[in-house]
Order: structure tokens, then C-alpha cells, then sequence
């Protein structure tokens, strides 16, 4: 079977200050009923699955047990990173604890704070992909692109490679979050797909491509495994060796660099929800393009975003266009809409005031 590697430790910093680093957006309830990393969660099982690896930071793992335990699942492991240090020491590990029992695993490793409307149509997808993630390749999943979104990773498909294929197809590239001006090159270009930064690939694998790209990331991860301890049901890496790790992005530490990456097209709906204005976009904006939450009014408003977040907190936008404005009962964010990806500068901001 196929191990759900679920990463739930990022901090969701773009969409402060409803993503706090206390209660991050994949635990969240963004747009239903159910948070991000539960419906990730339940996306990922039936036949092709094994129990889920869920890999986060020691603040969130009550959080991720007792949401899991909602959706009536249990872990195979809860991995605990010492420290955040970004996805590619956190994918690794989730490799490295499963290469001690099942070196043949194949893995898909999954964001926790995706929406993707069709769980079925992606389990198939995976199916399809699964063996090409057999025979030896990293299998990542790919979006057509709908702007020139720079907050996603661009993947070129080979000559000959189609982006409407049904099973994965060859890469001549790579791009991993390209300035504006890139990005719309590579839109008007065409033949780019963005990456889901959904990945399917075999324990045996990634190894070899983290031992050829980033060696020093493997010893030591493998060194943080090696000394894990167990603590009440958890798996704590050790906290000496992880020190150590760089802090970078699986995107960058391998994908950028590997030969062996394919993209299985993906053409159903998906969303990041990384990023106000794709909260936006994902909230089926009203007639005039507002989406405006309970508590939240919008008088002769275009394309804005309203979003209070306490019960007594009554918010009023008059006369705005293309903004975001979220409201939480100890912070309050005003922007332009298209400055989303500079929402983490906030965050940046308030903790050098500290
Ligand atoms: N456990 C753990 N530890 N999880 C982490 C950490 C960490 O240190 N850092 C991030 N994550 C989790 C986040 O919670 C999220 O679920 C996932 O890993 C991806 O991290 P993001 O920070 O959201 O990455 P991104 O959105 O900027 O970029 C990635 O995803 C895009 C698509 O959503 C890249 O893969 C892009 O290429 C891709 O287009
Ligand atoms: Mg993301």
C-alpha cells in the first residue's frame, strides 16, 4: 500500500492573522466544515492506503491526534520535528523512520492545506501514477495554470509530453517560485503545469536522490531518526542532530535538481489556499466579487475580501475595491488584494517588534 505522508508543520504565515503560529490554517475550518488537514486527511485512504505519517512541530501534535481521531482514523506515526525546518528535512524523515520497516514503501507525500473538490478523481490519479513511482521516478502532480501565481513551483513538460496526458509525463524543468515577470512569461508561453507540491515516490527513491543532492540533509535526518524517542504515542526526532539541518524546501533541496521527476496532470479543481486572495477566489465571490464572512458588510465594494473573525465584531467595508481586510479580535489586516504574498512581511514585522 501507499503511506500518506501528511505535512502539518508549516505556520501558514500569508494568511495572518487568522494563521497564527499557535493554530496555523491547516487545522483551521477555512471554507467548511471540516479543517484542511482532516478533509487531507480522509482524501487519503481506502484500498491503495496505509495508516497516514503525519509529520509536525510539537505545538500541533494534540491538535493533528485529536482532529485525525474526528475523521475516525489513526496515525501509523506522528513524527515531531525539534524545530521547523521546512519541507525537505520533514519529508526525509517520514522516509527515513519508514526505510527501517518497509524499504520498498512508496509514498505520497501531501500538504495538509490544499482543497482539492474531488477525492476520488485525485485517488484515481494517484492510482495512475503509481506505476511510474514503482519503477523509479518522483511523481508530482500538476495544475494548469490559471495566472501567473508566484507563489507556486512551475514545471516545464519535455518536448513531446502532453499536459492533458493521463498518466505522468517527462519534465524538461523545474521552476520553483518565479518573480511576476517569469511567471507570465512561462503563462504565455504555455506547456507549464504549477506544481501541487503533491509528490508520490518510493522510500528507496528519495533516498537516492537526497543522497546525491543534498547528502548532509540525509545524515542528518537518518542521525535524528536513529536517536528518535517514543513519548506517549509520538516519535521525537532527536533534537542535537536537527539542529544542524538546513532550513529549505524539498522544491529546492531536490526537486529543482533531479532528473528522474515526472508530472502526472491533475485537471481536476485545486487550490492552495495559500494566500488571501485564494481564499478569496475559493469563497465563490458575490455578484460584485465580494465574499464577505458573518458579521462582515460590504457597501458598494468590488472584488474585496471582509472576514471578521470574532462573534461581536461587526466589520464594515464602504466603497473599497480589490482589497482584503480580516479582522481577529487582538489584530486586524487591511491590504490590497494582489499584495498577499506580502502578508508573511507582517508577521516578519511584528516579531522584530517583540
Ligand atoms: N512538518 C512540516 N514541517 N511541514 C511543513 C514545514 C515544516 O517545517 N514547512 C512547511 N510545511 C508544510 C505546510 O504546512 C504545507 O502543508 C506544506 O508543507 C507546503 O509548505 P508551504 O509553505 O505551504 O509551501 P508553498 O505553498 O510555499 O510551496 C509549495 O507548494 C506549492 C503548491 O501549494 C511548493 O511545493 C510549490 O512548488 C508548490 O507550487
Ligand atoms: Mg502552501
Amino acid at each position: 500500500g501507499v503511506y500518506p505522508i501528511l505535512l502539518c508543520g508549516g505556520s501558514g504565515t500569508r494568511l495572518w492573522p487568522l494563521s497564527r503560529k499557535s493554530y496555523p490554517k491547516q487545522f483551521s475550518k477555512l471554507t467548511g466544515g471540516q479543517s484542511l488537514f482532516q478533509a487531507s486527511a480522509q482524501r487519503l485512504s481506502g484500498p491503495t492506503y496505509e495508516a497516514p505519517i503525519i509529520v509536525t512541530a510539537d505545538d500541533f501534535r494534540f491538535i493533528a491526534a485529536e482532529q485525525l481521531a474526528g475523521v475516525e482514523q489513526a496515525a501509523k506515526a506522528i513524527l515531531i520535528e525539534p524545530e521547523a525546518r521546512n519541507t525537505a528535512p520533514a519529508v526525509l524523515s517520514a522516509a527515513v523512520w519508514l526505510a527501517q520497516t518497509d524499504p520498498e514503501a512508496v509514498m505520497l507525500v501531501a500538504p495538509s492545506d490544499h482543497v482539492i473538490a474531488d477525492a476520488e478523481q485525485f485517488r484515481a490519479a494517484v492510482d495512475a501514477a503509481l506505476p511510474a513511482a514503482q519503477g523509479g521516478a518522483i511523481v508530482t502532480f500538476g495544475i494548469t495554470p490559471t495566472r501567473p501565481e508566484t507563489g507556486y513551483g512551475y514545471l516545464e513538460l519535455a518536448a513531446g509530453a502532453s499536459t492533458e496526458a493521463t498518466v505522468p509525463q517527462d519534465l524538461a524543468g523545474f521552476v520553483e517560485k518565479p518573480d511576476a515577470a517569469r511567471a507570465e512569461e512561462m503563462l504565455a508561453r504555455g506547456g507549464f503545469l504549477w506544481n501541487a507540491g503533491i509528490f508520490l515516490f518510493s522510500v528507496r527513491t528519495i533516498l537516492a536522490a537526497f543522497e546525491t543532492h543534498a547528502p548532509e540533509i540525509l545524515a542528518g535526518v537518518r542521525a535524528a531518526v536513529a536517536d528518535a524517542k517514543s513519548d506517549l504515542g509520538f516519535t521525537r526526532l532527536a533534537s542535537d542532530a536537527w539542529a544542524q539541518l538546513e532550513d529549505i524546501s524539498i522544491d529546492y533541496a531536490v526537486m529543482e535538481r533531479v532528473e528522474n521527476l515526472m508530472v502526472m496532470p491533475y485537471p481536476g479543481a485545486w487550490s492552495d489556499l495559500g494566500s488571501w486572495e485564494a481564499v478569496w477566489l475559493e469563497s465563490d465571490p458575490d455578484t460584485s466579487g465580494n465574499v464577505c464572512s458573518q458579521n462582515a458588510t460590504a457597501i458598494d465594494c468590488r472584488d474585496t475580501l471582509l472576514r471578521s473573525e470574532a462573534p461581536s465584531l461587526e466589520l464594515v467595508g464602504i466603497g473599497l475595491e480589490d482589497m482584503t481586510v480580516v479582522a481577529m479580535p487582538d489584530a486586524v489586516l487591511v491590504a490590497r488584494k494582489s499584495d498577499g504574498q506580502r502578508v508573511k512581511e507582517a508577521v516578519a514585522a511584528l516579531k522584530e517588534r517583540q
